[in-house]
């Protein structure tokens, strides 16, 4: 047994001076212990999370520079414990991109679950959809944009009516496709070929239009994921006001960056091409005052590790380059000092980064809580180390980040995951993660 001794916990509801016992895998304990025979850790001063889950990331991703061991080292080293991929179809099926992506992620550093993103309605896609909640898989993600992934619209219809049928969560990339290969064309048209034309041709009302689009068809319990802008915030306020089953998730890159980023030189502006893009910094308040209201109520990073150097070699125009940052290493750093600094609070940031998480999932309680019985994921955090972000010290490959030279507050001292120290000091010490089963009920956000 593992006995954390003088610690504060972070609990999405407060902080609260305790000690915290492991047995195994699990929290035994929590309060004032004494028990003998333990492994006693002094972590006074340092507050421990639960560990973080990021909903949102497409590892091991075509084209891209990680793969789901590499990436999810980055993960774990910067308090991910558990991340819930995207497996997307490809010329299979639903179930045979499930055993892909269950063979890739054998190798990953810390525990995984799978949404699954169907590209077509294929005729035994229900029936995939039953096996597939049989084996722990509750949330789905379908594209308004991409013409390689995105539906014709009586697909997308019946698909989100299957999915209503089993209860799944469904997330839903909410971009008006039509609308921003037409703005493209004609940007190309006019020989607008720089990065800042990616932002100016998907507007933020792209965003909102393909909410209302989708709200306007939608059954069951949506998701509107890498919220982007005013405009769609606004939109899903809206529909919460409508009495409508409807959540939204936004990212680190939302919150901390803006359009500017893709008005400088082609070289530098590639690393910040992704979709939906950058927008003006107002954008960025709005999400800021979703977060602080509730209409937000995650914070994933869509990590896509593409490097600059596949962004930049062979640079045509701005249509023609990979979409994705790096993210998933960054995150809980970024937003701890970020929220702390705000005045938001640690606890609003386990909220939106682990307990939110893990309930709309179904993975709550043994996941995105500090109580006894849940697993032992956790994050031992010295709030009073500053430090700066730079790519050198990132474990994730790749040739940027999209946050170098940002100050950071607060470092990560310690990650156990399942009761088993899996990060010290900036140390991986080999933790292999889990498949973990999702148990979602209709009511469960
Ligand atoms: O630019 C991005 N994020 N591409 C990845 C796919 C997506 O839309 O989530
Ligand atoms: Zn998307
Ligand atoms: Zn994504």
């Amino acid at each position: 047994m593992k006995l954390l001794r003088g610690g504060r916990l972070v609990r999405s509801d407060g902080i609260e001076p305790a000690d915290l016992l492991m047995e195994g895998e699990t929290i035994k304990a929590i309060g004032k212990i004494d028990q003998p025979g333990a492994e006693v850790i002094d972590v006074s001063g340092k507050l421990i999370f639960p560990g973080f889950i990021d909903p949102h990331t497409h590892l091991e991703m075509s084209g891209g520079c990680d793969d789901f061991h590499t990436a999810t080292k980055g993960a774990i080293m910067g308090g991910t414990t558990m991340v819930i991929d995207y497996a997307t179809q490809s010329s299979g099926g639903l179930v045979e991109a499930f055993h892909l992506w269950q063979a890739m992620a054998q190798k990953s550093c810390c525990d995984y679950l799978f949404h699954m993103s169907p590209i077509r309605k294929d005729k035994q896609l229900a029936e995939e959809m039953f096996w597939l909640q049989e084996r722990g898989i509750s949330s789905y993600k379908l594209y308004l944009a991409y013409d390689d992934l995105r539906m014709n619209e009586t697909d997308f219809v019946e698909t989100l009516k299957a999915l209503d049928v089993i209860g799944a969560f469904v997330g839903v990339h909410c971009e008006d496709g039509d609308r921003i290969k037409q703005l493209q064309q004609e940007a190309l048209e006019r020989g607008e070929i720089e990065p800042l034309s990616h932002a100016l041709t998907r507007p933020p009302e792209t965003e909102s239009r393909a909410i209302d689009y989708l709200m306007n068809r939608a059954e069951g319990c949506i998701n509107i994921v890498h919220l982007s802008s005013k405009d769609g915030l606004e939109r899903v306020r809206y529909y919460k006001q409508q009495g409508k089953d409807i959540v939204a998730e936004t990212c680190p890159q939302y919150l901390l960056l803006d359009r500017s980023l893709l008005d400088q030189s082609r070289e530098e502006a590639v690393k910040f091409i992704f979709s939906p893009p950058l927008r003006t910094a107002d954008h960025r308040d709005a999400l800021w005052q979703g977060i602080a209201d509730g209409v937000i109520t995650t914070i994933a990073t869509d990590h896509c590790n593409c490097s600059q150097a596949s962004k930049i070699n062979n640079y045509t125009d701005f249509s023609r380059v990979l979409n994705g940052i790096p993210g998933v290493e960054t995150r809980v750093h970024l937003m701890l000092s970020e929220f702390d600094k705000r005045g938001l609070g640690y606890a609003k940031a386990v909220e939106l980064l682990s307990t939110a998480v893990a309930k709309q999932y179904g993975l709550y309680p043994q996941k995105g809580e500090l109580a006894v019985g849940s697993d032992a994921d956790l994050v031992i955090y010295d709030p009073t180390v500053e430090w700066t972000i730079k790519q050198e010290l990132m474990s994730t490959p790749g040739d940027y980040t999209p946050y170098e030279g940002w100050n950071i507050t607060g470092k990560i001292a310690q990650v156990y995951l399942r009761g088993q120290l899996a990060v010290d000091n900036e140390k991986w010490l080999g933790s292999l993660g889990r498949f973990q089963t999702a148990r979602r009920t209709h009511d469960n956000s």
